[in-house]
């Protein structure tokens, strides 16, 4: 099966909770590129809605797409956001931020009515963590913050995690977010306690914030080979 395929399925199906005259959020990544190119096709045939991106990547791909875009400053409302994920654990908590833009993503899902996660069926997993758990902070002083997160998960009873600052690939140097900040990939294998382990990032000064999402997703779909299953909480 090619994952093209599912996760075209599963942006399809998202499709179906856009409503004339909604103010989207529009998440990042390759399932997310697919909504939004599938929802400028319906802009095009009159649909009116306006989109908020959660990248500087995403607000090119739709404009290029002909959706109007909304400025997050001027929204009295989000009433939806669709977006990928990394990962899909119990309850819909997730891993984001593998494309580096789980701050703007988590401050958009969160503003939102409704967040529905769209995926492949590759994403759905028992336990989260073995996609290495992004975590976003400032570039001040990030070797001690570094030192931080590791002892997160020791104290939430993970297996001490691999900590990587993450490259750009194309100059070797640190990855920079759209915030401008780096990002800490972190490789433990099982995220023991999610709930805790989002609790004591947070509370790591330099952290700015972290791709466990929990608690936001109420609406999970996941593409297949032949179509897409809706999950909802
Ligand atoms: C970006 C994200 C993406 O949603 C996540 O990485 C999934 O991407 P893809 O749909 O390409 O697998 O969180 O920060």
């Amino acid at each position: 099966m090619s994952s093209e395929t599912a996760k075209t399925h599963a942006a399809r199906a998202a499709l179906n909770y856009v409503k004339d005259g909604m103010v989207l959020g529009l998440g990042s990544g390759s399932t997310a590129d697919i909504f939004t190119e599938l929802l400028g096709l319906r802009v095009a045939d009159g649909l009116k809605v306006q989109g908020i991106p959660t990248s500087q990547r995403t607000a090119d791909a739709a404009a290029e797409a002909g959706i109007p875009l909304l400025s997050i400053e001027h929204a009295d409302r989000i009433d939806l956001t669709v977006d990928g994920a990394d990962e899909i654990g119990p309850d819909f908590a997730l891993i984001k931020g593998g494309g580096g833009c789980l701050l703007r993503e988590k401050i958009i899902a969160n503003a939102s009515d409704l967040m529905v996660v769209i995926a492949d069926e590759s994403k759905i997993v028992s336990t989260l963590g073995a996609f290495a758990l992004p975590v976003e902070i400032d570039p001040f002083g990030f070797s001690i913050t570094a030192r931080k997160v590791f002892d997160v998960f020791g104290i939430t009873g993970s297996a001490r995690p691999a900590v990587s600052l993450r490259e750009d690939k194309r100059s070797g140097k640190p990855f920079i977010t759209d915030g401008g900040h780096y990002i800490l990939d972190c490789a433990c294998g099982v995220i023991a306690d999610p709930a805790k382990t989002a609790a004591q990032l947070c509370a790591v000064p330099g952290v700015v914030e972290h791709g466990l999402f929990i608690d936001l997703a109420r609406v999970a779909i996941i593409g297949g080979e032949h179509g897409a299953e809706i999950l909802e909480r």
